[in-house]
């Protein structure tokens, strides 16, 4: 893989990259157009990182269609597959973790301890292997994006960060490989996430400002579903991910929830234009 991106940046190719884990499906393929639109030649990786699950996570049970996902790359057109093994990517000896420090340990890294540091240690390491000129991810994952983004800023790479909208079942569920482990009562349940935040966005509208009363439109929404178990529900500004009072420039409304056995998150990006605030879910 180094040699083939050594040899397409001699001949001044811009290399895109879309980095997952497998179990593709429309979300991640929505990077990968991006990803044709802007550069050639593209790669993809498919690496299920051991190092961001947690002890009791579900590394072992993620799902895994290698060659159903390879089909689906050749299908669009993908230069590029790279598919590294866990050996490959982590020899005996292994010792690097690389850590933004802060951004990491809130939201999802208070839920889930060294979970950030494992994407921003594989992430780094699959940037210096493709040597990208941009790399896409989607807003789905909007705190990991962000992690990256600070990464990449920090230590100067040479990679672009692009991110992009988040693709949604008809019914407003967010994509997500992990979708496949619901319960038929539990997936109608998760439609509770997405109208949890169309309420809040709804109270944007009529003019609500103040992020306590935002949050309890929100609980309310999903406290109606049983089913959902909510880890957590915040209102924060989009750069430094701190809980914000009352909304200003751009904010994230974040949330995360286990249906069953299954741990799903969303959010949606509010961003102020004058005196009115755009909702994007
Ligand atoms: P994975 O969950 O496979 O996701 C790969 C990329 O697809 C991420 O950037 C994610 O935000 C994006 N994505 C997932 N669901 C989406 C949706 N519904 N709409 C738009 N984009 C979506 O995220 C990871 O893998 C890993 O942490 C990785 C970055 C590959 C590092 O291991």
């Amino acid at each position: 893989m180094k040699q083939i991106s050594r040899e397409a940046r001699a001949k001044n190719r811009v290399i895109g990259f879309v980095p997952t884990m497998g179990a593709l499906h429309p979300g991640h393929f929505s990077l990968i157009r991006a990803a044709q639109t802007d550069c050639s030649p593209v790669v993809v990786s498919i690496f299920v990182n051991p190092k961001q699950f947690g002890p009791s996570e579900d590394f072992q049970k993620y799902p895994r269609s290698f060659e159903a996902d390879r089909a689906a790359l050749e299908n669009l057109g993908v230069d590029y597959l790279f598919a590294p093994t866990p050996e490959e990517m982590y020899p005996p000896g292994f010792r690097t973790v690389v850590a933004v420090a802060g951004l990491s340990d809130k939201l999802e890294g208070r839920s889930r301890p060294g979970h950030f540091h494992g994407v921003t240690t594989v992430v780094l390491k699959l940037f210096e292997i493709v040597q990208p000129g941009f790399a896409y991810f989607g807003r789905k994952d909007a705190q990991q994006a962000r992690v990256i983004r600070q990464m990449a800023l920090d230590l100067n790479l040479d990679t672009q960060i692009a991110v992009r909208p988040i693709l949604r079942e008809p019914d407003g569920l967010a994509l997500s490989s992990r979708n496949v482990y619901l319960q038929p009562d539990d997936r109608r349940a998760a439609t509770a996430l997405h109208r949890s935040l169309d309420a809040v966005r709804q109270e944007i509208a009529a003019g609500q400002r103040d992020v306590v009363r935002l949050l309890a439109v929100l609980r309310r929404v999903l406290d109606a579903e049983p089913a959902i178990a909510l880890d957590y529900a915040e209102i924060v500004d989009a750069e430094t991910l701190e809980p914000v009072v009352s909304l200003r420039g751009s904010c994230l409304i974040l949330l995360a929830a286990k249906l069953g056995k299954t741990r799903l998150i969303d959010n949606a990006l509010v961003e102020q234009d004058g005196d009115s605030f755009n909702v994007t879910i």
